[in-house]
């Protein structure tokens, strides 16, 4: 039995999905735990290109694939990206299951999502505008829907006819948007239709997940977003609404963290992020503009251009202890291939003028990091799937990443593709 997390371990897009894809090959299941579909997680193989939103990336190799309690599911995405699998001949009813348990993201999550936004003007967040903010405060606050509660219509009308009257009251009065209040019998009969396609995948997930660990399997368990888009330990007020750290996978799918064998952290070999909020490292320079076109940093999800910037060992070795991180999956190198130097940021200067190498849980946007100077290795390094067969430069540099942030790498990702990718004898789920 292996019960692998693999999390994110910078602001997100590091390329979960490919080495989620690459890895489930020797895995038995794929569960998602957190999050919604503002994920967008991109495997490609052969001749074909997928972006994963809600659905396991482990789908892909038609293994069993579960939506856990955690995740927050709008069921007319959900029911686009079966029907999109499906066409491009994935078998998903096979394989896909969902939690009883999941939130629902509701029409209303929606509006709020992007009433709010649009109110905060130039304070806003740089949501994906999926709803998954709402959808989260709604569970917290007891009055969400959960996939299961579409079983009892009788007992639903009653409480969304109480929670839409509360929504249009603040929609009417707070937003001044009379014209979106939303009609209690539509939703209904939406909700009923989505239920009618969607029940037939429904289980109790946390009880199939703890079977197939009794059964000695092999589980990935997928996170979306990374570390510091978490809410509590990510650079609030500007992250996501839930705990994509590893340890959200406990409560997002229901198991203890016994079970747990490794964390994978994946780590992009320099940094972006998308949507507002403080990037020490960012570049908004030339530098910055050919990290984006080189490495393709636009977004999966809503097609925005990425920020981009150099490597911040103080975030990623905070990432390695908030996770618990065993070893690191290294992507994206071969974007650096044209770089005569490289650099990565070793430690802050904070406002006061101290030096430090502890990531600070304040005022990341007043920090100037400081910077060590690397050689680059100018040649490709696209698609070599030695070890020995790197440029020696290339080889300096994870060394260098490996020390600074205390783990080791197990995996070294040299493009986007399942084979251009080196797995060394330490990457989890590999040997029996
Ligand atoms: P995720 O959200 O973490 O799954 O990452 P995204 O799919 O949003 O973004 C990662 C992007 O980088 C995708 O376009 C991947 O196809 C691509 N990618 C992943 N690994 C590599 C790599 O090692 N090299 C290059 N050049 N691209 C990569
Ligand atoms: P994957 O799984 C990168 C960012 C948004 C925004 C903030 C809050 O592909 O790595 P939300 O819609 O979640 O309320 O937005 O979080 N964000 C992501 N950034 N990758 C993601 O997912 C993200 N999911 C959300 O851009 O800044
Ligand atoms: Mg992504």
């Amino acid at each position: 039995m292996n019960c692998v997390i693999i999390v994110g371990s910078q602001w997100g897009d590091e390329g979960k999905g490919k080495i989620v894809d690459l890895l489930t090959e020797y895995a038995d299941g794929v569960i998602r735990y957190q999050g919604g579909n503002n994920a967008g997680h991109t495997v490609m193989f052969e001749d074909k290109t997928f972006v994963l939103h809600l659905i396991p990336s482990g789908i892909l190799r038609e293994k069993l694939s579960i939506l856990g309690n955690g995740v927050v599911i709008d069921p007319a995405a959900l029911l686009e990206e079966i029907k999109q699998l499906q066409e491009m001949n994935i078998s998903v009813r096979d394989n896909l299951r969902i939690s009883n348990n999941a939130h629902l993201v509701m029409p209303y999550h929606l509006l709020f999502d992007q009433l709010r936004e649009s109110r905060k003007g130039t304070q806003k967040i740089g949501t994906t505008g999926r709803g998954i903010g709402p959808t989260y405060e709604d569970k917290v606050a007891r009055s969400g829907i959960r996939l299961g509660d579409l079983r009892n219509s009788v007992h639903l009308k009653d409480r969304l006819s109480k929670i839409i009257e509360e929504k249009n009251s603040q929609l009417r009065h707070y937003f001044g948007a009379e014209q979106r209040c939303l009609n209690l019998g539509h939703v209904l009969e939406e909700l009923q239709n989505h239920f009618q396609e969607l029940e037939p995948y429904l289980c109790d997930s946390a009880q199939l997940v703890n079977d197939q660990l009794d059964a000695g399997k092999n589980l990935i368990f997928e996170g979306a977003q990374g570390t510091f888009l978490d809410v509590d330990h990510g650079t609030y007020p500007y992250v996501t609404s839930s705990n994509t750290l590893a340890g959200g996978v406990c409560t997002g799918a229901g198991i203890g963290p016994t079970k747990v064998s490794h964390v994978l952290g994946i780590t992009k070999a320099y940094t972006t992020r998308v949507g507002s909020g403080p990037f020490p490292t960012e570049l908004d320079d030339e530098t910055g503009e050919f990290l984006r076109s080189e490495g393709g940093e636009f977004g999966a999800t809503t097609g925005r251009p990425r920020r981009c910037g150099w490597f911040d060992a103080v975030l990623v070795r905070q990432a390695v202890r908030l996770n618990g991180i065993s070893s690191l999956a290294l992507t994206k190198l071969d974007v650096l291939d044209k770089f005569e130097e490289i650099r990565i940021a070793v430690a802050y200067q904070l406002a006061d003028g101290t030096i430090t190498k502890n990531f600070p849980t304040q005022q990341l946007d007043q920090v100037t990091p400081i910077y060590e100077t690397m050689p680059g290795w100018i040649c490709s390094s696209q698609g070599i799937q030695q070890v020995d067969e790197l440029p020696k430069e290339l080889i300096a540099y994870i060394k260098r990443l490996e020390d600074l942030v205390s783990a080791p790498v197990s995996i070294i990702s040299t493009g986007p593709r399942r084979e251009e990718t080196i797995l060394l004898p330490s990457a989890p789920l590999i040997n029996p």
